[in-house]
């Protein structure tokens, strides 16, 4: 990391971080895109592996006419959690959806049209709804922190045999005590009882997609480049707040304080 940083100095590059784009509403509309489709595998890649065959439960989301639908439990009510929720709502699937974020809650329930539980994220709520669950999703996110871990050991040991949790936000550490990464090739392994699925990058399962979804959100940026040139840095609030190198100086604090360079601001560096 030093290395690249170092080569990013020495070769004057101006460099703008995909992750850091940010809308004056907080949005991160670069990164929406493959939260969106991490949601909606979510709930592709849990009822899969919910099938018997597979060490699961061997329940059908939906149920069927006389048998109850599966209950799928999602944590966190932002892009990802809304987009696991209207697959498993899709699919007949009865769901319940907890957040800390009340405004975030009663979107979901009025797109939803109370379809879905919305339900207060508190330790003893989290602890009765992961308790119920055949297929559990971690969605939480705490933007530049490691994901809070708030599914607990002895929660896990609470749900029934052969349910599945899927944490999609494992690629932030994971919301639970008890999940870890895994890959593509091995995405799942089990623990007191429960499918655990911890892939980082599951978007990759749908390279056409996801390729699509994201170029689609880039190319606004690519274009404002284009035409104005570094003067875009000026002209777009956006992408001057994503600078991180500018004609050999560093404005990341986080990456100077990984690195070890000194960081300057990026009104100083534009100067
Ligand atoms: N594994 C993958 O392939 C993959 C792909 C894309 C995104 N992700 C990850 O998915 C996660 C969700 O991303 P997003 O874009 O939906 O984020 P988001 O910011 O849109 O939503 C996160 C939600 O979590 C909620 N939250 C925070 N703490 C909570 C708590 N204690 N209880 C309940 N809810 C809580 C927030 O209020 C927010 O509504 C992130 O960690 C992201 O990095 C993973």
């Amino acid at each position: 990391m030093p290395d690249v940083t170092k080569a990013m100095l020495d070769g004057q590059v101006t460099g703008i971080a995909y992750e850091l784009v940010r809308l004056n509403d907080g949005r991160l509309p670069l990164l929406e895109p493959m939260s969106e489709v991490a949601g909606k595998l979510s709930v592709l890649n849990g009822s899969y592996f919910l099938l018997g065959q597979n060490g699961g439960r061997g329940v059908l989301l939906g149920g069927t006419v006389g048998v109850q639908p599966a209950k799928v439990v999602v944590i966190g009510a932002g892009i990802a959690g809304r987009c696991a929720t209207e697959v498993a709502l899709g699919m007949g699937a009865d769901v319940s959806i907890l957040d800390l974020n009340y405004a975030k809650l009663d979107q979901m329930r009025v797109a939803t049209q109370n379809r879905v539980r919305t339900i207060h994220s508190t330790k003893a709520s989290l602890a009765r709804e992961v308790a119920s669950a055949d297929l559990l999703i971690g969605a939480v996110l705490i933007p530049g922190a490691a994901a809070p871990k708030i599914v607990t050991t002895e929660m896990i040991k609470s749900m029934k045999p052969g349910s599945v949790f899927v944490d999609i936000s494992i690629d932030q550490g994971g919301c639970s005590e008890t999940i870890r990464p895994t890959s593509l090739d091995n995405p799942v392994y089990e623990q007191h009882g429960v499918i655990h699925y911890g892939v980082c990058n599951m978007p990759a399962q749908t390279p056409r997609t996801s390729t699509q979804a994201l170029t689609a959100a880039t190319l606004p940026y690519v274009i404002k480049i284009a035409n104005h040139g570094l003067d875009a840095l000026k002209k777009f609030p956006e992408l001057k707040g994503a600078l991180n190198t500018h004609k050999g100086l560093l404005t990341n604090n986080e990456v100077a304080e990984a690195t070890g360079f000194r960081a300057v601001s990026i009104e100083d560096a534009l100067k």
